[in-house]
């Protein structure tokens, strides 16, 4: 049986607790030989500051190319808000994906039929909600240079930050959306704002022209960024797949997120190009919420986001989508029998822990094992 090399990097706040989480799940799954995992682990964000005055070390971002997949729980938190900018937490996951070049994120919003309550819109918009954000993820105005701030020297300051994308850097993140569409609803809506933004103008130019090209058979739509949010909390259930640039990715995949109930549910996967000989490619997967630093430590974090990440590497790693679908119903079957953390306590009395949702997780998995 092949053994799966996986690189954990925990990183900040509630990052640990949900971490402790997914390994149980995961050692598990070893130990029953259902999946052979090797894992090592890594300090990234604050914790590795802390430890080596940088967001992640150079050490371990060669454990993490040799990995072959990373799982990070979540960076950043007030503790390290007077840190100087190029080594603020949150360096460590942008060095992460720009170095492994993971240009692809996927971020699904799915509503657990159980949980259509806890979402801010009424149960019919959201019951039965599967939609895909695909995100670019190594372009766009996080990484376009210049990114400054320069003194004018008339006691005015200028910040600047550049949005770039290149036709190749906007014809393989459509790629990704158009082959993930043919395998769901078939249907493409791909967003920039293309009325105010010359990247825009060329990231719809790119897709349009893909499509025609390589994709007719899939269902485009052009949506303007903005409205597209709009839509997003008017009528969730239009959409299939999303693709868009990094910064509205950033912020449409948030919005999304909430519309399933709680930010605590949702995973990622954060691709790179495959590669042509062994057909295998870089991933480093992560939930979308981020560190919580209010929660931390207080076992009241939700880990099902963390460990249906681990479910997405099964899936989009390692070619285990059987398994993939075991983690994923028990994780159905723990909230169809009511079991809440606090952020999707809906009208739900009682709560329970971080690790108690961990072990029911696992107790069901096991139950379905019998
Ligand atoms: C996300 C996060 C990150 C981002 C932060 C932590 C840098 O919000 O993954 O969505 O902006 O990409
Ligand atoms: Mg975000």
């Amino acid at each position: 049986m092949a053994v799966y090399k996986l690189f954990v990097l925990p990183g900040d706040g509630i990052g640990p607790e949900i971490t402790a989480e997914v390994e149980k799940i995961a050692t598990w799954l070893t130990r029953e030989g259902i999946v052979q995992f090797e894992i090592e682990k890594g300090l990234v964000g604050g914790a590795a500051y802390d430890v080596h005055g940088q967001a992640i070390s150079d050490a371990d971002m060669e454990r993490a190319e040799a990995a072959d997949a990373v799982l990070l729980a979540a960076v950043g938190g007030p503790k390290w808000d007077g840190v100087p900018y190029e080594l603020r937490p949150e360096a460590g996951l942008l060095r992460l994906r720009k170095d492994l070049q993971l240009f692809a994120n996927l971020r699904p919003a799915i509503c657990y039929p159980a949980l259509a309550d806890a979402s801010s819109l009424k149960r019919e918009l959201v019951d039965g909600l599967d939609l895909m954000i695909v995100r670019e993820l190594t372009g766009g105005v996080y990484f376009g240079e210049p990114k400054q701030i320069i003194d004018l020297g008339n006691g005015q300051k200028r910040g600047i930050d550049t949005q770039v994308y290149d036709t190749y850097e906007i014809e393989r993140i459509g790629r990704v959306a158009f082959e993930l569409a043919r395998k769901r609803r078939n249907k493409v809506t791909s967003s920039e704002k293309r009325n105010v933004m010359k990247s825009g103008v060329l990231w719809n130019e790119v897709i349009t022209a893909l499509h025609a090209r390589e994709y007719p058979d899939v269902l485009l739509e052009h949506q303007l960024a903005d409205s597209l949010g709009m839509q997003l909390v008017r009528r969730p259930k239009q959409f299939d797949v999303i693709v868009t640039d990094n910064l509205f990715g950033d912020m449409l995949s948030d919005v999304a997120a909430m519309l399933t109930g709680s930010l605590g549910m949702l995973p990622s996967a954060s691709l790179g190009e495959k590669n042509a000989r062994s057909e295998t490619r870089k991933a480093l997967y992560e939930p979308v919420h981020g560190s919580a630093p209010d929660i931390a430590g207080k076992g009241l974090a939700n880990p099902i986001a963390m460990i249906s990440s681990l479910g997405m590497a099964l899936r989009y790693s390692f070619n285990l989508g059987e398994v993939a679908d075991r983690i994923d119903r028990a994780i159905s079957g723990v909230l169809e029998k009511g079991l809440r953390t606090a952020d999707i306590k809906g009208d739900a009395q009682e709560t329970i822990s971080t690790i108690e949702m961990g072990d029911a997780i696992l107790a069901e998995l096991q139950a379905s094992l019998r």
